[in-house]
């Protein structure tokens, strides 16, 4: 891991491990293998931010499962613009489905909140949430992930899939913006 990475106009610090990640996933996939076993889930990744993730908690699941994935976008640099799109939409149906979403970040919890009607919308058996990371500090809406990796604290992280304004998906751990 780096010492000190700088983004655009700011600094970032090492805050979890790949090697603690992964560490991470295979306990939440575990518990996955064990919720989901004999109903093929069908797993909805939320683009762009969770495609790492995704990709990893998929390979630690060893029971019959699929993935999806859509887009929606609410972020603009490092604060939430607060308006909710959908950039790429549901290409199969969701009905009687084991949905579990897959998300990066939960931080205000907007995105999903907005979302969830549509999921629900499409009557499936069940939806629950796995993220990589939480920030309960910065919630908002009445969202809550029945898997999460990590609780962090209030700030702005990059790495393993998350961005700040396009950079640093690409670090296979995680940062955190330096304070000054
Ligand atoms: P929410 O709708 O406020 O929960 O924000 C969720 C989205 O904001 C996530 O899917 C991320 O794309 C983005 N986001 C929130 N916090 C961070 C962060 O600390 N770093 C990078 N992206 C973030
Ligand atoms: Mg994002």
């Amino acid at each position: 891991m780096h010492n000190e990475i700088q983004i655009h106009d700011k600094v970032f610090v090492p805050y979890l491990s790949k090697e603690l990640i992964k560490e991470r996933i295979q306990h939440i996939a575990a518990k996955i293998n064990t919720d989901y076993k004999n109903l093929n889930p069908l797993l909805l990744g939320i683009l762009n931010g969770s495609f790492i993730f995704a990709a990893d908690l998929f390979r630690e699941l060893n029971i019959e499962a699929e993935i999806s994935f859509i887009k929606l976008a609410s972020y603009k640099g490092t604060t939430s613009t607060g308006q909710v799109v959908t950039a790429i939409g549901l290409e199969q149906s969701l009905h009687g489905r084991h949905v579990l979403l897959v998300e990066d970040i939960i931080d205000t919890g907007k995105t999903l909140h907005s979302f969830l009607p549509e999921i629900h919308n499409t009557h499936p058996a069940s939806v629950k949430i796995a993220t990589f990371l939480t920030k309960p500090a910065a919630l908002k809406y009445d969202v809550e992930a029945t898997y999460s990796a990590f609780e962090i604290e209030n700030k702005f992280v990059v790495g393993y899939g998350l961005d700040y304004d396009g950079l640093g998906r690409n670090l296979p751990d995680l940062y955190i913006l330096k304070e000054n």
